[in-house]
């Protein structure tokens, strides 16, 4: 018997970044969509935890105990004091060190697929905290849809979608480490006063509305020009994008997928086109959102 769970990858269309904490981290005001790009998460019962993985970037996945799938069994399991004996394997798509969750998304695929096959019956406040413990985005990929993440981005409040949004994505040649980014974020801050993280009121109206104007009006990313500065040919990606008409272009969280609002699929398939000619990226890929969060199939 297995167990398969599908969870999406998200792009931030709202990522306010304040200082750094005594602990390291940033408090966010980040705003999360959940986007139409899925992980598969399939558990299986075996002798002893194992990870496979698949997919075109399944080279570049850790397939020890630093996966966040791993975590994820081990962490339940942990709270059962059963064994995490669990065969996990991963259809990869959604790309690896992206700034997209796809980790976040494998650990809340996990944790969702092992309750299910370990009937432990969890609590979905008590799948949060795990989630939590995990990493600051795994809650999210938990719940998918949108929903705005205050503290390190785990504390979320769901929020309403008025329509679907479509994007296109351009994945890069390589990927970025987010401690990286948010470190280079720290160094250009050096010196500035950083305000309080908040959420945009104009962007959360538009969001409500399903307005892609008015979303594009007021998408923004902090960390942007820390992941530019790491990653300055992403700049001739945005451009193409911004030139084969998209509304609005971002880097998506920290990088370095960059992101691109379009007004319908029709469009969405022309700045595609445009994006892949434009050389400027390794591949291309068409999403709208919101989309379900992690889900048995
Ligand atoms: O929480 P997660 O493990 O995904 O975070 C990865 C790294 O990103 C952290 O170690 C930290 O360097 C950075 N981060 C941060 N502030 C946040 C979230 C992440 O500085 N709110």
């Amino acid at each position: 018997m297995s167990v398969t769970v599908r969870v999406p990858a998200k792009v931030n269309v709202q990522l306010a970044v304040g200082a750094v904490r005594p602990d390291g981290f940033h408090d966010l005001a980040n705003v999360f969509l959940a986007v139409g790009l899925y992980d598969e998460v399939t558990v299986t019962p075996a002798d002893e935890l194992r990870i496979t993985c698949e997919g075109p970037d399944a080279a570049s996945v850790p397939l020890d105990r630093t996966n966040l799938a791993a975590r994820a069994a081990i962490a339940l399991a942990g709270r059962r004091g059963i064994e995490p004996a669990v065969h996990i394997h991963i259809a990869k798509d959604i790309p690896v060190a992206g700034g997209m969750a796809g980790g976040s998304a494998d650990g809340a695929g996990a944790l969702v697929a092992c309750d299910a096959l370990w009937r432990t019956g969890a609590s979905l406040p008590e799948l949060l905290d795990i989630c939590a413990e995990l990493g600051s985005d795994v809650p999210f990929s938990l719940v998918g849809g949108a929903a705005l993440g205050l503290g390190r981005g785990e504390r979320l409040t769901p929020l309403d979608i008025g329509g679907a949004f479509h994007w296109v994505f351009a994945m890069a040649e390589r990927g970025l480490s987010t401690p990286a980014v948010f470190r280079e974020f720290d160094r250009l801050a050096e010196g500035r006063d950083i305000p309080e993280p908040v959420a945009s009121p104009d962007l959360l109206d538009a969001l409500a509305k399903g307005d892609p104007d008015a979303l594009a009006a007021t998408l923004s990313n902090d960390l942007q020009p820390a992941a530019l500065s790491l990653y300055p040919e992403l700049a001739a990606t945005l451009a193409a994008g911004h030139a084969a008409g998209a509304l609005a272009t971002l880097v998506s969280g920290s990088g370095p997928t960059t992101a691109f609002l379009t007004r319908d699929p029709e469009s969405a398939t022309k700045v595609a086109e445009a994006l892949l000619t434009s050389g400027t990226c390794r591949t291309v890929r068409v999403a709208s959102g919101p989309a379900p969060g992690a889900l048995v199939v």
